[in-house]
């Protein structure tokens, strides 16, 4: 009797143990741990889905033998969907934006980074994978990109503005820029009206056509073509928001001449 008891006793111990041996792995998940540890190492990100096992997204192919075949492990499901079994969908659609294309794992890792929220790499370097880099490091370069990188003016998902922005384009260049709203700006002119940087077209993207002077008919003005809206005036009229090689982040030298024929 007494040593029945010992034996259950130290039984119990044994797969009591045997639990504080591998504490955070199943059993199934150990023995992809045994050839792929580095997915688990510590980062300054790791996706809180790792806790859940490999087979929240891996799953082995039937008949065929892992390492030794091609194709033997595979996604439970393709990228964006094997996203959304656990993030929400709806977060994620928008008028504009990357991820109607699912590329989630184009800027983020599945497991783990040394960047924050599992980023491939840091601002702004992992948008230049995809967007040409010349772009944004022209001679003179908009300041708030080191300080607060794409994400300043971009939302990184989805937006219900155009390009991605947080915010409109206008109310987005006035949240840093207040002052711009003074009549000083682009000209001071005493006694006039301040120059337009909102709520007309823009002259330089509209397209002029050739018709018929009313008042006469043998002659031909230009004017703008009715079927070619044109942009409205912003900031980008004049500034790009990006970089640039003029003074100013202008969009070119002798910024005038791009709508005001002298
Ligand atoms: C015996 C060592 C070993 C074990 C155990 C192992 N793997 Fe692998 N795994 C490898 C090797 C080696 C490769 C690289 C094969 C290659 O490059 O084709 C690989 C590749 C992979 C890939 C990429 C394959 C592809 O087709 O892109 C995935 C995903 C993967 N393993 C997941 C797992 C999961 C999940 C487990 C546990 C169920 C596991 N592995 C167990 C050795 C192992
Ligand atoms: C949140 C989902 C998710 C979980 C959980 C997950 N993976 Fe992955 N894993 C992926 C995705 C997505 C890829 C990339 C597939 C691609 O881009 O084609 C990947 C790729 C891999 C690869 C091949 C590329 C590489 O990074 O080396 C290996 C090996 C791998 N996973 C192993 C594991 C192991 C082992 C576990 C469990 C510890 C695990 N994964 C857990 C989503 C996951
Ligand atoms: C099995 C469930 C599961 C799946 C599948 C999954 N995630 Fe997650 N993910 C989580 C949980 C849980 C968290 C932590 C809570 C949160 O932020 O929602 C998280 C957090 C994240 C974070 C934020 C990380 C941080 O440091 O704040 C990112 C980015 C992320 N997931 C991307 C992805 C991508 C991309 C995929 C598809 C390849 C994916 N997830 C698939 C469960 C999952
Ligand atoms: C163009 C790059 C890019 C793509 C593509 C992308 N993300 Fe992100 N994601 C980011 C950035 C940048 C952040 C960090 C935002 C921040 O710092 O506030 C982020 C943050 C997150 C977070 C953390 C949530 C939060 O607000 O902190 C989750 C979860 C996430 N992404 C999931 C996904 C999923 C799922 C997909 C695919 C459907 C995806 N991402 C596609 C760039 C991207
Ligand atoms: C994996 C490739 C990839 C990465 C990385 C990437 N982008 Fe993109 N981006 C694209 C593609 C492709 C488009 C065009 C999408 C479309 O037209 O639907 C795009 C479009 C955009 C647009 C214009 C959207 C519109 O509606 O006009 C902005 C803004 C943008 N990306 C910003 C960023 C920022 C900021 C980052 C870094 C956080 C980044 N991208 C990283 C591929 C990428
Ligand atoms: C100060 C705000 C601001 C910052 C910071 C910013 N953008 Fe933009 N971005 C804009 C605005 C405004 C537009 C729309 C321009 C237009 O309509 O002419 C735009 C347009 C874009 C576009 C689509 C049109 C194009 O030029 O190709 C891409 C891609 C883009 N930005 C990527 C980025 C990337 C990558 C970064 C970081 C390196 C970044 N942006 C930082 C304001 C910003
Ligand atoms: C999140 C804040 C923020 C937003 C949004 C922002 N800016 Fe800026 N901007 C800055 C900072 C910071 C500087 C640098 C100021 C300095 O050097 O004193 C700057 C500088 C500038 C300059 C002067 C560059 C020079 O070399 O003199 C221009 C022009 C400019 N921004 C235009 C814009 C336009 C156009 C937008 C909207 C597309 C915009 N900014 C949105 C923060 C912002
Ligand atoms: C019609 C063209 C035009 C428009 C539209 C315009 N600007 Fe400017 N802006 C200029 C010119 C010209 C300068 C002087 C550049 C220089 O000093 O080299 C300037 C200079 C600036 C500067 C830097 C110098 C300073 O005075 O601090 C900032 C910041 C700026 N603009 C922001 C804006 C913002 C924000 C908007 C939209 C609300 C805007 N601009 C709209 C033409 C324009
Ligand atoms: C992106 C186009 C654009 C640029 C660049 C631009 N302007 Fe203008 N400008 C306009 C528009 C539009 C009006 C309003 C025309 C109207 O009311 O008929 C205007 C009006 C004016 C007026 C008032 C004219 C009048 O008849 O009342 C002056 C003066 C002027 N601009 C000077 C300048 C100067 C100086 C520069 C360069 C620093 C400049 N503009 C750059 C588009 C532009």
């Amino acid at each position: 009797m007494k040593l029945i008891k010992i034996f259950l006793f130290l039984t119990l111990i044994f797969f009591i143990l045997l639990q504080f041996k591998f504490p955070s792995y199943s059993a199934e998940e150990n023995a992809c741990m045994a050839c792929h540890g580095d997915v688990k190492k510590p980062a300054k990100s790791i996706h809180a889905a790792l806790e859940m096992g490999c087979s929240a997204c891996h799953k082995s192919v039937e008949g065929k033998s892992h390492p030794e075949q091609k194709g033997s492990i595979i996604l439970t499901k393709n990228i964006p969907g094997l996203c959304y079994g656990c993030h929400d969908e709806s977060k994620f659609r928008g008028t504009s934006g990357h991820t109607l294309l699912g590329m989630c794992t184009g800027c983020h890792n599945p497991h783990r980074s040394d960047s924050n929220k599992l980023l491939k790499s840091d601002q702004p370097g992992v948008c230049y994978d995809c967007h040409d880099k010349a772009k944004f490091t022209k001679k003179y370069v908009h300041k708030i990109i080191d300080v607060g990188g794409c994400s300043s003016c971009h939302a990184p998902h989805i937006s219900n503005h155009p390009s991605l922005l947080i915010n409109s384009e206008h109310e987005l260049c006035i949240s840093c820029h207040a002052a711009k709203l003074k009549l000083s700006h682009v000209i001071a002119l005493p006694g006039r009206k301040r120059h337009p940087i909102s709520g007309v077209k823009d002259p330089s993207t509209l397209k002029m056509i050739l018709v018929p002077d009313p008042k006469n008919p043998k002659k031909q003005v230009e004017v703008p073509d009715p079927n070619v809206p044109g942009k409205e005036m912003s900031c980008a009229s004049c500034h790009d928001p990006h970089s640039s090689d003029f003074t100013g982040l202008l969009t070119q030298a002798r910024i005038c001449t791009k709508c005001h024929k002298y």
